[in-house]
């Protein structure tokens, strides 16, 4: 199967904050930011695998922190892209960002990495294209994915045993 580049499944994006997405105390629920990490990811997983698989599942979302509050009104910034490919499954490194759109400031407040697995018809686990790492950036993503990769397998088999 032949590869792909990183810039062939990246995604940038931004949403503004309404009031819908409101939590209790009135910043922007940290739930609905997970929605639009999942969604941005799964975005580029299954432009990555395109004919290849009929459709694409988060398996695995890694630990989120969130740094700075969002306030209704910010554009929240989501910057998505391959980190590392395996067999069936894949990595995706999502950077976000908050911007305040009166007065231009932009403060990181979360990364993630999620883990998709690309599915046939049924929903079994089929194989993707590999990927292709370029820039010295994407490079270093790749090999700091891959061990990622091997430690949540490690820990799924440890889980498993038990
Ligand atoms: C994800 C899912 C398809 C994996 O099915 P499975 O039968 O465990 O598949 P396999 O054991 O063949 O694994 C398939 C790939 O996923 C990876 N994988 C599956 N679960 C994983 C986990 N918990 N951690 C890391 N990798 C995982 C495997 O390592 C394998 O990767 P590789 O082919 O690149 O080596 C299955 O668990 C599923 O359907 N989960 C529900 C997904 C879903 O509905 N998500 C939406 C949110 S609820």
């Amino acid at each position: 199967m032949k590869g792909k580049k990183v810039k062939e499944s990246k995604e940038d994006t931004g949403i503004q904050a309404i009031p819908l997405n409101a939590n209790a105390s009135g910043n922007v629920h940290g739930g609905d930011i997970l929605k639009w990490i999942d969604s941005v990811a799964g975005v580029v997983a299954q432009r990555h695998c395109g004919e290849y698989a009929h459709q694409v599942a988060t398996a695995v979302i890694d630990s989120v922190q969130f740094l700075s509050p969002a306030h209704i009104g910010d554009l929240i910034i989501l910057k998505a892209s391959l980190n590392y490919t395996g067999r069936t499954s894949m990595e995706i490194g999502v950077r976000v960002e908050i911007e305040n759109l009166r007065t231009g400031e932009k403060k990181h407040t979360s990364s993630a990495y999620l883990t998709f697995v690309a599915m046939d018809k049924n929903g079994r686990p089929v194989p993707i294209p590999p990927i292709i790492p370029i820039t010295k950036t994407e490079k270093r993503r790749y090999e700091e994915g891959k061990k990622r990769s091997d430690d949540r397998k490690a820990n799924r088999k440890i889980k498993t045993k038990k």
